[in-house]
Formats: C-alpha cells, sequence, structure tokens
C-alpha cells in the first residue's frame, strides 16, 4: 500500500532533481568542510569535548524526563544564565533543539488574540510554529518595514508578533533590525529574532541584537540554535524573567518534551567560555567568507554563509559532488529549502580554516561550477 502511495512521489522528486539522500560521514575523513555550521571551528576542540564528557560521567548519557520533573540540572541553569548574560537578555530558557525553542516561544505566545507577522524568508521553524500556532499570520516581503507597519497598524487583535532572522540563513543577508524593533515598539508588538546564525559570528559574537543596542528591551525577544557556533545540540530562547515564567508554565515544546541532555548542556557552555576567552574567533569567520565570497565571485555577506546561484538543482547537486571528489564538501540549496526557488551551492565558513584551506577550497569550487554550468 505504501508502495503505490509513495513511489509516485519519489518518481516526481527524482525527474525534477529534488530527492534529497543521506550521506553518511566518516569520522576520520579528510575533507574541508563547507557545508557543516560549526563556525567557531569548536566541535572538536579538546576543552568542549571534555565538558561534555565529564557531564556524562557526573549526569549520566540523557536528562531522565522533562525539565519539569528531572531533567533540569545545574547545567542547565549554568547554562542559560551565561547565555542570557552574553547576549545581554534577562533570562533564557534552553530547549532540546532550535527548531523546539521557535515552537516553543510562537506558539506560547500565539492563538487567536495574537497575529503573527513574518518575514517570507524566515527559517522552517518558525513557518512550522506559526502553522501551529493557531494565530493569524500575515507574511511580509523580505525586509520590508513599510508593510510590517502597516500589518500592525491595521490589526484588531490586541497582541502582535513579528518574526525575523538577525542573518538569514540562506542568502547571509540582514534583517533590518533597529526599524523593525522601532515600528514594533510604537504598535505595541513584540520583536522575535531567530539569531541562528547571528551568535558568534555577528558583534563580535554576542550577535546582532547586542550589537545595534536592542539587548534588554522588555519588547525584544531572541532565539538561538546551541547545534552551529555553540558545537553543541539544543536551543535557547532569551527575554525578560516573565517570558521565562510564562514558557516555563505554557510552552508545550518545553513541558512535554525531555530536557536537553547534560553533556549538550555543557559542551554548549564549554564553547561559550572559549568564545568571551577568545574574541577573535568570530573575526576569523568573516576573513574566511570574505575569501571564499572572492573567489567564487559572489558579493560579501553580513553572515557565515556564502550562497552562489545555480542554474538548477541538477547542476547544484552535481557540482556539490564534484567538490566532494576533490575534497571540499558544500552543501547543495534546492527548493523548498531556497526562500526565492534558486537552486544554490552553499558554503559556510568557520574559523578554523587556514589561508591553504581557503585557496584550495575556492579553486576547487570554481573549477566545478565551471565543469557543469
Ligand atoms: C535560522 C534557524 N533557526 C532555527 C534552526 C534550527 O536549529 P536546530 O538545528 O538547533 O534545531 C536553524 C537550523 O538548524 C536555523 O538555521
Amino acid at each position: 500500500m505504501l508502495e503505490d502511495w509513495l513511489a509516485p512521489k519519489a518518481a516526481a522528486l527524482e525527474s525534477r532533481g529534488l530527492t534529497r539522500r543521506l550521506r553518511a560521514r566518516a569520522a576520520d575523513e579528510d575533507l574541508i568542510d563547507l557545508a557543516g555550521n560549526d563556525y567557531l571551528g569548536l566541535a572538536r576542540d579538546p576543552r568542549v569535548i571534555e565538558a561534555a564528557a565529564e557531564a556524562v560521567r557526573v549526569w549520566g548519557t540523557g536528562s531522565t524526563a522533562s525539565r519539569l520533573v528531572t531533567g533540569t540540572t545545574e547545567l542547565h541553569e549554568q547554562l542559560e544564565s551565561a547565555l542570557a548574560a552574553y547576549v545581554g537578555q534577562e533570562s533564557g530558557l534552553v530547549f532540546s533543539s532550535g527548531y523546539l525553542a521557535n515552537l516553543g516561544v510562537v506558539t506560547a505566545l500565539g492563538g487567536p488574540g495574537t497575529l503573527l507577522i513574518s518575514d517570507e524568508h524566515i527559517h522552517a521553524s518558525l513557518v512550522d510554529a506559526c502553522r501551529l500556532s493557531r494565530s493569524r499570520v500575515e507574511i511580509f516581503p523580505h525586509n520590508d518595514v513599510d508593510t510590517v507597519e502597516k500589518l500592525l497598524a491595521e490589526r484588531n487583535e490586541p497582541h502582535a508578533v513579528v518574526m525575523t532572522e538577525s542573518v538569514f540563513s540562506v542568502l547571509s543577508d540582514e534583517a533590518p533590525l533597529t526599524a523593525l524593533a522601532a515600528t514594533a515598539a510604537a504598535h505595541d508588538a513584540v520583536l522575535l529574532v531567530d539569531e541562528a546564525h547571528g551568535l558568534g559570528v555577528t558583534g563580535n559574537g554576542h550577535g546582532s541584537v547586542h550589537a545595534l543596542g536592542l539587548a534588554g528591551l522588555d519588547h525584544v525577544i531572541v532565539t538561538m540554535t546551541l547545534s552551529k557556533a555553540m558545537a553543541s545540540q539544543g536551543g535557547v530562547v532569551l527575554g525578560p524573567q516573565v517570558l521565562r515564567n510564562h514558557l516555563i508554565n505554557r510552552s508545550r515544546p518545553f513541558i512535554y518534551d525531555t530536557g536537553l541532555n547534560p553533556p549538550a548542556c555543557a559542551a554548549a557552555l564549554a564553547a561559550l567560555q572559549i568564545l568571551q576567552a577568545e574574541p577573535d574567533r568570530p573575526m576569523r569567520i568573516h576573513t574566511a567568507t570574505n575569501r571564499l565570497a572572492e573567489a567564487t565571485g559572489v558579493p560579501p555577506a553580513a553572515g557565515p554563509v556564502v550562497s552562489i546561484p545555480m542554474p538548477g538543482p541538477h547542476e547544484a547537486v552535481a557540482a556539490a559532488d564534484l567538490c566532494l571528489e576533490n575534497g571540499v564538501r558544500v552543501g547543495s540549496f534546492r527548493p523548498p529549502s531556497t526562500p526565492d526557488g534558486l537552486s544554490r551551492l552553499r558554503l559556510t565558513a568557520h574559523a578554523g580554516l587556514s589561508a591553504t584551506d581557503l585557496e584550495r577550497a575556492g579553486a576547487v569550487i570554481v573549477d566545478a561550477i565551471g565543469q557543469v554550468s
């Protein structure tokens, strides 16, 4: 029965070059990795590894239950305080992924009395959060503050949340956060900023909300993943204490989910401490991004991602495969994962790349694009 149901769907995807495939990664591979999101190059740092291993020895491998039952350890509380202080927000609450942090905060604020206003390039986790929220949802053209203003002014709902990313995940461009925060404040609305690609990268690592002086405002909420610059797993919602208390009581992805596991907490905490002790790491990401952009002929990006448009999905996959054969792993993004329907090569820069790596990667990528285009 499933064969009749799903096989035609699989065939349709295949004919359009949109089939997704899993490819196992070897532990000892010798590659230049421009596809992972380990922006600060800390996922294999011995200090991060040791912190995670020590947490396993002390706390075991899992949290054992929801944070509200037995799943809260001192590591969770230390991590929440450290992240909040680093980003300049009053408090934080960690979730077991960035995806769940977004679902958790939006659904807890959503409902019939809340209008959700979402940038059209927003990450899938926020799209899904809107769908789950039972709110009216309006989508605004990318970075268009005037439309946000109009939607806020015309609403009937008492509450509204404007949602954006500080640095967008595919195009790596920035949101007009200062204007969005002012517009939201003028209309008694909340601004939610997903800093998945800002933490550890923009604002000398503290993220864009902090850099723009918007941290700590009582209508600004920040969400972050711990799976990228923090070299771990998990997510966090950062904002006023009253929000944290509300999430603990009303956020289903927090209440009904087993707490973030202790080694993930400890790894993220160790990564954050290294970032604070070695504040030049974010600058190394920007240097790498600029070199990759220059080598591949695309404009420099605000964030850690270099996004190269390709003629189509087949070419994107073929170019990524050629790069891999030549020792460079890059991502290929195809619809529906791209906001504008264009297929792309997606290169992520990280602080661990040497000048030689960057030179070699640039040459391999340019050659691969030339071969498939
Ligand atoms: C902008 C953005 N938000 C949220 C997430 C989800 O985070 P996680 O992987 O921790 O679930 C991601 C990517 O993974 C992302 O790019």
